[in-house]
């Protein structure tokens, strides 16, 4: 792994003493829930059934008086019940997919494409990127918020964007070596694809102009980190965003420290809360990170519940608190026999054992009240019957020992398993509902 030696570039915000911070969330946050509140009728109904007016908030720990927003709550207001914002002054809408009903809606007033795309180019800048670099985005283009997040946020930090998209692997990997971008930003598990098309095509990864990597958009762990960080030479770090509060570009790392993600605590606020009960959980403690949005406009979101898995931890590179990488999605936790999973924890164990490849699926089944897990995982190129078969009982009983579950373990041929070129799926669920 190349040492860059970035020295940071700050911005204002970025420099903000953790007091002044806090005066601007609370001024900010005092405008957010008066907007909400104002604005858009779903909120006024919740705060009132709630019993709260946006003046109840005098300090940022009153926050907790005030409602959830669920992913339910958008669905029930779809397509654009939750705007705050005359449709005039909407210019943009992206949307997510969602595995059932509706998609969910989200809504930007120009100013909000303004904020997207700073916080987006501080994330660049934060990942190492500056102005004059070019910058391969392989994040998928239309209703998701990743390829247009990123290309906003790129061109406003003066960068040349390569605006690729995702899929058409061949294609990535001959503009990379014509165009020769110094960032890609794209999703770790696309990168893989992108990585063996490379060798594919006989091509050293290593020898490629990139220098940069901002992946997100989907769990991944410090063992894939190394693993792409070497393959391509280059640094790889994390960037976190939801559609329902912005998009990419909530939190990011900071190369100098590659130590968890620094929250733009001047556009968004952490909470974490656990996911059982909703009770607010002290600092430090593993739990639901909820999100308030301090800055927009089309679509502010009070206490937004992520389901997503992480704890809050003091600023390190910068002044703003961190995520530590998030586990998974509380909806993506496997249960065996009482012991929590998640596919990351499975990917750790598989990236310690050289003959195995970062390729992997999980299967759930029930067959009698009791769900099993087996792993599906796919095996390096030119690794032998006998070697194979040790690597799945290594594996197996690494689970066994470190996790703490029974897992079969089958290992699969190179290019088994499916690729995806966005976000990887990493579970089937075979169970039957209900
Ligand atoms: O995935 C936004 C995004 C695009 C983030 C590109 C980063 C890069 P959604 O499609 O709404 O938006 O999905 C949001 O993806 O709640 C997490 O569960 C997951 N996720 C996003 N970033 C990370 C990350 C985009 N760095 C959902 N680590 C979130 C783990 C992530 N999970």
């Amino acid at each position: 792994m190349p040492d860059l030696s970035y020295e940071p570039v700050l911005d204002e915000g970025e420099c903000l003493s953790i007091g002044a911070l806090r005066v601007l969330q609370l001024e900010r946050l005092k405008k957010t829930l008066t907007h909400a509140y104002e604005n858009s009728k779903p909120y006024r109904s919740k705060f009132d059934r709630s019993g709260v007016q946006p003046d109840d908030l005098q300090s940022l720990a009153d926050l907790i008086k005030f409602p959830f927003t669920t992913k339910a709550d958008l669905r029930a207001h779809y397509p654009f019940g939750l705007f705050a914002a005359p449709m005039d002054e909407i210019v943009r809408i992206h949307a997510s997919s969602g595995t059932s009903g509706h998609p969910t809606v989200v809504g930007y007033t120009k100013n909000d494409i303004e904020i997207w795309s700073a916080v987006v180019a501080r994330s660049i800048r934060a990942a190492g990127g500056r102005a004059g670099m070019k910058v391969h985005v392989a994040y998928g283009y239309g209703l998701f918020t990743g390829g247009l997040g990123a290309h906003y946020g790129a061109e406003a930090l003066g960068c040349t964007v390569i605006p690729m998209s995702g899929g058409q692997t061949e294609k990535q990997a001959k503009l990379i070596c014509d165009f020769e971008p110094d960032i890609i930003m794209v999703t770790p598990s696309y990168m893989l694809s992108i990585l063996d098309e490379f060798h594919r095509q006989g091509i050293d990864p290593r020898a490629s102009s990139l220098k940069i990597g901002i992946f997100g958009a989907e769990p991944w762990t410090e063992a894939m980190r190394a693993e792409i960080e070497d393959a391509f030479a280059i640094d790889a770090v994390d960037i976190y965003g939801l559609s329902e509060v912005i998009g990419p570009g909530v939190a990011n790392e900071c190369v100098e420290t590659k130590d968890g993600l620094t929250i733009w605590e001047d556009h968004f606020y952490p909470e974490i809360i656990a996911p059982e009960t909703g009770a607010p959980l002290p600092e430090g403690e593993f739990g639901e990170l909820v999100l308030t949005s301090l800055t927009k406009e089309a679509m502010p979101v009070v206490r937004y519940r992520t389901r997503d898995l992480t704890r809050l931890l003091p600023g390190t590179a910068r002044p703003m608190r961190r995520l530590e990488r998030i586990s998974g999605r509380d909806d993506d936790m496997i249960i065996i026999r009482g012991v929590n999973v998640f596919p990351t924890q499975i990917e750790e164990q598989i990236l310690t054992i050289p003959e195995l490849a970062p390729h992997y699926l999980l299967e759930i089944t029930r067959p009698d009240r009791m769900d099993i897990l087996a792993v599906y995982v796919e095996v390096r190129e030119d690794i032998d019957g006998s070697a194979r078969h040790a690597a799945a009982q290594t594996l197996a009983s690494q689970i066994k020992k470190i996790i703490g579950v029974t897992a079969s373990v089958t290992i699969v041929d190179p290019n088994f398993l499916e690729r995806s070129a966005g976000k990887a799926v990493r579970i089937r669920d075979l169970r039957k509902k209900g």
